[in-house]
């Protein structure tokens, strides 16, 4: 690849680690979006892909606008590019924040990989330009969220957590007091009301904030699992006082029924005459916002109120809301800013960089600097939108959901008939019955040669140790990944079957009397006041993360 010109009036450091020459450049362009101040990598992580094996070239100014100089990426290790066509043509690997714009997509050329947001199902022509240019496309925002290993790639969580954050900042500035209650000599002030509708990523890091600058925080969402979340970050959840099942998969929500929303809005506007602040996050997605908050609500605030409407950009959650402006209707503020993550720019670029970083060690699993779309990878597969020139969107049905689901899909998914359910069922099942015949034959073979030879002893011992991994396999092998926390914590507690070895040794005990020094039995006693520590706390701990995955 050619290296475009630069690093112009910078100077050289010896000390930063230098890349293999067969090295893929993994390239930074300055965002071009009208107010984005994110860029895609930052200073820390140029050295940690770089450790990764690959070199690293970020346009002049890429950083500017979230407070990461030229200057401190070169000292990093990486090549300043000036201009966009020079980075684009250097660059074997591009990382970007929102999607590139036509003229972007131009300058890309055959076999280059971009990872950056996409969003396929609403940018049909994108999708269309990227692949006739026989580019491979990794929309972060296509990550399969519900496989627990995505977590730390999930930039969608890291970006709605510092939006949830900022609205509250945003909030706090429109509103004229403070957020916590205080008594002074002056008077008493009460602490202010803050009521979050919608409780998924971005309503709970708004919970959170708001509750640890003292206000009261009340919440609601039609996905009533998240009660406890919403309680164990200091806020109170409202009920809706309808029997209605909220969940529509994959831990997303699904559209209501006319009964349901009836009483909702009931319930919301009590909340609106009660409370200082609104800030609302609902939304299902690919689904229009829906309607929460009624002009009447808005009027039936008190003056000089806030409502932060996050949902803005799709449509909006109040039916006042002008997304993108901050208006005063009624006396009340209405929010309605569209970039949010974007006005905490340092922190949200940290954040997505390092999803990026998470995504890449995934991508170069060899660490030579050279990356591998592994279609054969759920988690890969699911954000590749397109590759070589082929669109690959959507992907195949997921797997698993993270929640226990009832069979209403989220949303359709066009996949072509290879893998459903759990593993379960589905073509390949005759397949799978066959092999495991076979396994079955095999082991019965070793299970006669062995018994045939071993002394009766070891054969008895022997049949019990098989027949446990069978049960443990069969067990273990049928929890969703979801559930893989809650599952280590319950095999924990049971581990602590160990204490019979310690209860047979403290039967002494009972003569410690006339024998003090019986060491033995007091370190038996020991181990058995541990181990019930382990076993009855690691119950506990159990059922109450189970708790949270119960409706
Ligand atoms: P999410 O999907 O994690 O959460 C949405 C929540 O709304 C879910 O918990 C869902 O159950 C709930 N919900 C859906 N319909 C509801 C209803 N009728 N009543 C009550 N709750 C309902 O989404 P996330 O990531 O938390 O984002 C929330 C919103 O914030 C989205 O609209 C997103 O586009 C927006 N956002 C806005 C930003 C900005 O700069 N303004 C930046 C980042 C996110």
């Amino acid at each position: 690849m050619q290296a475009g010109a630069t690093t112009q009036g910078l100077s050289d450091k010896s000390d930063v680690p230098i890349s293999p020459a067969s090295a893929q450049r993994i390239g930074v362009p300055r965002e071009v979006f009208p107010g984005e101040k994110r860029v895609a990598t930052v200073p820390e992580v140029v050295e940690k892909l770089i450790k990764l094996g690959f070199s690293v070239a970020v346009e002049s100014g890429a950083g500017d606008l979230a407070n990461f100089s030229d200057e401190v990426y070169h000292a990093a290790g990486a090549e300043i590019i000036t201009g966009a066509a020079a980075l684009w043509a250097a660059s074997d690997i591009v990382f970007k924040v929102r999607g590139p714009t036509p003229d972007e997509v131009a300058l890309m050329h055959e076999g280059q990989t971009l990872i950056s947001f996409i969003w396929p199902a609403q940018n049909p022509d994108l999708m269309q330009l990227l692949a006739a240019r026989k580019v491979n496309v990794l929309a972060i925002d296509a990550l399969p969220r519900t496989l627990s290993r995505a977590q730390k790639m999930d930039a969608l969580t890291s970006q709605a957590g510092v939006a949830g954050y900022r609205a509250v900042i945003e909030a706090a500035n429109a509103f004229g007091r403070f957020f916590s209650g205080q008594i002074t000599a002056a008077g008493k002030v009460p602490p202010a009301k803050v009521f979050i509708a919608g409780a998924g990523v971005a309503g709970l890091a708004a919970i959170g904030t708001a509750a640890s600058l003292g206000a009261i925080v009340r919440a609601n969402d039609t996905r009533a699992e998240v009660a406890d979340q919403v309680v164990s970050l200091g806020g109170e959840f409202v009920k809706v006082e309808y029997e209605e099942e909220g969940s529509g998969g994959g831990g997303y929500a699904k559209v209501m029924s006319e009964g349901f929303q009836q009483a909702q809005r009931a319930m919301y506007a009590k909340q609106a005459k009660e409370v200082d602040i609104i800030i609302t996050t609902a939304l299902i997605p690919g689904k229009p916002a829906p309607k929460l908050i009624t002009a009447e609500m808005v009027q039936s605030m008190k003056p000089g109120s806030v409502i932060v409407d996050m949902a803005a950009e799709q449509g909006g959650n109040c039916e006042l809301t002008e997304p993108g402006q901050a208006v005063v209707k009624h006396g009340v503020t209405i929010v309605g800013y569209t970039d949010l993550v974007s006005r905490l720019a340092k922190q949200s670029s940290t954040l997505y960089a390092s999803n990026l970083f998470r995504l890449t060690e995934e991508l170069c699993k060899t660490k030579d600097g050279i990356i591998n779309v592994n279609m054969e990878d759920e988690a890969i597969r699911g954000l590749t939108v397109t590759k070589e020139g082929n669109i690959t969107w959507p992907p195949p049905a997921p797997k698993l959901a993270a929640a226990p689901a009832p069979a209403a899909a989220a949303k359709p998914v066009a996949a072509p008939a290879a893998k459903k359910g759990h593993g379960h069922g589905g073509a390949s099942e005759p397949m799978a019955g066959n092999k495991l015949a076979i396994m079955f034959g095999v082991a019965a073979a070793l299970f006669w040669l062995i018994g045939s030879s071993a002394p009766p002893a070891f054969l008895s011992h022997f049949t019990v140790f098989v027949l446990a991994c069978f049960v443990g396999y069969m067990v273990v092998w049928n929890v969703k990944p979801a559930l893989h926390t809650p599952l280590m914590s319950v095999t924990n507690a049971i581990s602590s079957i160990i204490a019979i070895g310690a209860l047979v040794q403290v039967s002494p005990l009972a003569g410690t009397l006339d024998r003090p020094n019986d060491w033995i039995s007091w370190v038996a006693a020991a181990g058995i006041v541990l181990t019930a520590i382990n076993m009855f706390g690691g119950f506990a701990v159990t059922q109450r993360m189970l708790a949270m995955f119960r409706k």
